[in-house]
């Protein structure tokens, strides 16, 4: 990466920057902090944010919605801002970035017809099947009776996935036949998912370690961000249900450099290029979730924005100013950008309302939350509100609290002390995040 004072040559007039950042989660709040430390910039506006952003210095929150494009756009425009960081998919899918773009606003993210590689997972099945993208076997179904059929072709245990967007909770990992044939019955008639499940993917099911891979990618060229792992399931041990994602640390020791270079080639590369061939260029995060099996990397899934809370965790390790990256990116030059890594751990742990992912209780005041941590942690927040002077919750996934450390054990040991320290009614958290990591380092 250029120097800031010869990237901000090529950038005149914008050593005093507005960005925007889109969403409200601990991924958004992640970003808004980096965001304010860039030499660019001077005032992050979210839309609509979270108690956390609110009280970010240099940060404020504009009350938008995600899925109100048209305001979103207004306020773009009515703020110059030069720069706009959508987070989460239901914005990109609906077409956020198209919109902007016809103004001439810069926005990084896919536009909504690149955005379909996570908007509907027929579409990134067929996709990959046409590029020969490693993935599990699959079929696509939309009655109970051909979903039981492909079921049994494919073998238990296997994984049905609601079609749509379902906030990461759409997939059900079912053992015999009879789950199978309750959980078709729920997806199908849209009991359990709405509209996202009107169609159903019955995939094989894969068995390995996961990792997350995100790349910042403009066209076919992509840089890759640190590796990281997520934490899907809600308990200890990975048992208990889906979740949207209970805790990540970054680097993933399972990505070594031989993965690194194998994901690069074998799923990053012929995914851009098969979106550029198929008309839709993409431009953003890139983010493929992988399994690690023996006959190596499968792509679980595709997600077209950066990982919540994989974002936490990366960022805290972030040295280069990551304003001044995207817009070298959005500028056409990508191939300008290295990124500058702290080489220590950093581990978050998200604290949780009782009863997450399913019903729970809001507006639950959260104390702990005035004292000031040390530099090596960061309280990232997710859903959150202010209530008057009181930071109250209004989310499922509440808190992020990243720590950096020499080792994973430290910087886990670092995140759940702080985590001890903050409550509220029926707050819950992990605490084995980055177990394999771990279980890996005492078994060198
Ligand atoms: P997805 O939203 O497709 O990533 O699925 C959510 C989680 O379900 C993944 O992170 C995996 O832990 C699990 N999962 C999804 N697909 C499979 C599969 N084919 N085999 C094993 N586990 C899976
Ligand atoms: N952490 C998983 C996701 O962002 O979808």
């Amino acid at each position: 990466m250029n120097s800031d004072i010869e990237t901000s040559a090529s950038f005149p007039n914008m050593s005093s920057m507005k960005v925007l950042i889109i969403g409200s989660g601990g991924r958004e709040h992640a970003l808004a902090w980096k965001a304010a430390q860039s030499s660019l910039v001077d005032d992050v506006l979210v839309a609509p944010g979270n108690a956390g952003t609110a009280l970010e210095p240099g940060v404020r929150n504009v009350a938008i919605a995600v899925e109100d494009i048209d305001g979103l756009l207004q306020l773009a425009i009515d703020e110059n801002i030069q720069l706009t960081i959508v987070g989460p998919e239901v914005p990109l899918a609906a077409g956020v970035v198209d919109r902007f773009n016809e103004r001439d606003l810069r926005c990084f993210g896919p536009n909504a017809g690149a955005a379909q590689l996570e908007s509907s997972k027929a579409f990134a099945k067929a996709f990959m099947a046409r590029h020969a993208i490693p993935t599990a076997a699959y079929a696509v179904v939309d009655t109970v009776a051909d979903g039981m059929d492909k079921a049994k072709a494919i073998g238990f245990p296997l994984v049905l996935k609601a079609d749509g967007l379902a906030a990461g909770k759409g997939v059900v990992i079912v053992e015999d036949e009879q789950q199978a044939e309750t959980t078709l019955q729920d997806m199908l008639s849209g009991n359990a998912f709405g509209a996202a499940g009107h169609r159903v993917v019955v995939e094989e099911f894969l068995v390995g370690e996961e990792a997350s891979f995100i790349v910042i990618a403009e066209g076919e060229r992509a840089v890759p961000l640190a590796s990281s792992q997520d934490h899907k399931r809600r308990d200890d041990g990975d048992l208990g249900p889906n979740t949207g994602g209970m805790g990540a640390y970054s680097p993933a020791p399972a990505v070594d450099q031989a993965m690194h270079e194998r994901i690069m080639a074998e799923v990053i590369q012929p995914t851009l290029q098969g979106m550029a061939a198929d008309g839709h260029r993409f431009t953003g995060f890139l983010y493929a979730g992988v399994m690690l099996t023996d006959a190596g990397p499968k792509v679980l899934e595709f997600n077209v924005r950066f990982g919540d809370p994989e974002t936490q965790p990366i960022l805290m390790r972030l040295q280069s100013d990551l304003v001044q990256t995207l817009l070298t990116v959005l500028d056409g030059r990508i191939d300008e950008v290295e990124l500058e890594w702290d080489p220590r751990t950093a581990l978050g742990i998200v604290v949780a309302a009782g009863g997450y992912p399913d019903a729970y209780a809001k507006g639950k005041v959260i104390s702990g939350l005035d004292a000031v941590p040390t530099a090596e942690i960061k309280v990232f927040h997710a859903g959150t509100r202010m209530d008057g002077d009181q930071v109250v919750t209004s989310g499922g996934r509440v808190l992020c609290v990243t720590a950096l450390g020499d080792s994973v054990a430290e910087a886990q040991a670092r995140a759940l002390d702080w985590a001890g320290r903050i409550g509220f009614d029926g707050a819950f958290y992990r605490r084995d995040i980055g177990h394999r990591a771990i279980a890996r380092a005492s078994n060198d």
